[in-house]
């Protein structure tokens, strides 16, 4: 099989290895990708989310199928120009990627599909200070404002002053998006990665991600630093109760609604007294939940994903996964999530426990920084405290001007203070 990934971050690193493992795959390709990536795939200067060079280059390639890993190259209709085109995709269309896209949408799915979520309300762009001032008071503290548009893991704030949670509405619609405010939601979090084909449904492991910047959750949001499955405290129908309460009946609607699902369907919730809520649908792979789940996944990658693509899932045997855990660690860059500095030299990315999310070579073949989050470390284990010992320990060896990572991550799961 000859495979095109689109996307350039560390997700996309963990799926080119987990593609390159498996045997019925023969030439793996990526658009744009990163220099880390050189090892497994051929890299191609194509935009990711151009819906009509990323067809042309699949069909100069002759690909097989096209994976599309983020989120912004489904909402713009990537997937629909390869369908169009009868190139096989591993990705959603436009139409069904409003599950990430539009919020809103996603509420009002959840709304037809019975699914338990947070109460929201729309502010648009040009509100009055006294319609914020209304909503404020309806909601909070703690409130939880979100940017109801794309931005990658950091257009969430929640907080419990009110001062900052009205200045977030402000920058958001001087941005020219909506905002939606959302009643804060109890428990801890989870992300439920499925596969979805139709009214098909194939949950992956449970992972959780580590949001804020800071250790103990401090500081601000950001596009996730860290994640580990799967999760020792989850109870022990925990998956099964959010594929049947959440995940199937979303993926029921949206084949009534006529825009059918194909692709991976990403729940993330909170674990509440009465069970999962969601918080937030995306249309992807998490990043970085994925590099720790496919650490773990035995199953051939190549041949499931092109099941999803054919419509032919509900074939597939059941998943096969190693035994134990696996923890991934975000090494970001100075001053992220703020305007993270670029062109620190790397020393260490070479490791096989690696996975590239914005680094480049310079003239002298030294890696270097090219975004915020920088690379992730990836480390397995038969317990939650090996996984992460493995992790920590490859990470201590690299280095890098001014990074700076969470040494915490999973450290409450191993503790055993999270209860459900
Ligand atoms: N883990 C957060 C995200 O992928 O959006």
């Amino acid at each position: 099989m000859r495979i095109l990934v689109i996307g350039s971050g560390a997700r996309e690193h963990a799926l080119l290895l987990g593609l390159s493992q498996d045997p019925a795959v023969t030439e793996l390709h990526i658009a744009p990708g990163n220099a880390g990536m050189e090892p497994l795939a051929k890299l191609h200067a194509v935009k990711a989310d151009d819906p009509s060079a990323v067809t042309a280059l699949a069909q100069e390639l002759g690909v097989d199928f096209v994976v599309i890993g983020p989120e912004i190259p489904l909402v713009a209709g990537v997937a629909d120009a390869l369908r169009a085109a009868n190139i096989a995709v591993f990705g959603p269309n436009k139409d069904a990627a409003r599950i990430e896209g539009s919020k809103a949408f996603a509420k009002d799915v959840m709304a037809a599909a019975g699914v338990r979520t947070a109460h929201a309300e729309s502010i648009l762009p040009g509100a009055e200070a006294a319609e914020i001032d209304a909503v404020l008071d309806r909601f909070g503290p703690v409130w939880v404002v979100k940017d109801d548009g794309l931005a990658a893991g950091k257009g969430v704030v929640v907080t419990p002053d009110r001062e900052a949670a009205r200045q977030h509405i402000l920058d958001v619609h001087e941005s020219g998006n909506p905002v939606l405010l959302e009643t804060f939601l109890e428990g801890p979090e989870v992300s439920l990665f499925c596969l979805v084909d139709g009214e098909t449904v194939v949950p992956l492991l449970p992972a959780q991600d580590h949001k804020r910047v800071h250790d103990n959750d401090e500081g601000p949001n950001t596009g996730g630093m860290g994640a580990y499955c799967p999760l020792p405290w989850l109870p022990e129908n925990g998956v099964q109760r959010i594929v049947d309460e959440v995940c199937v009946p979303v993926a029921q609607e949206m084949v009534r609604r006529g825009c059918s699902y194909s692709g991976l369907l990403y729940a993330g919730l909170a674990w509440g007294p009465e069970g999962p809520a969601v918080v937030e649908f995306n249309c992807r792979f998490g990043d970085p939940e994925t590099q720790a789940v496919l650490a773990l996944l035995k199953t051939p990658l190549g041949v499931l994903l092109r099941s999803v693509a054919d419509g032919t899932l509900q074939e597939q045997p059941p998943l096969l996964w190693e035994d134990g855990y696996a923890l991934t660690v975000v090494l970001a860059a100075h001053n992220y999530p703020d305007t993270p500095r670029t062109g620190d030299i790397i020393t260490g990315a070479e490791h096989a426990q690696v996975r590239h999310a914005g680094t480049a070579k310079n003239a002298n073949g030294d890696y270097i920084s090219a975004g915020g989050r920088v690379l992730n470390v990836v480390g397995t284990g038969p317990t939650l405290a090996d996984a992460r010992d493995s992790a920590y320990a490859v990470l201590s060896g690299i280095t890098m001007d001014g990074g700076h990572y969470r040494s915490d991550i999973a450290l409450p799961a191993v503790d055993g203070r999270i209860t459900v």
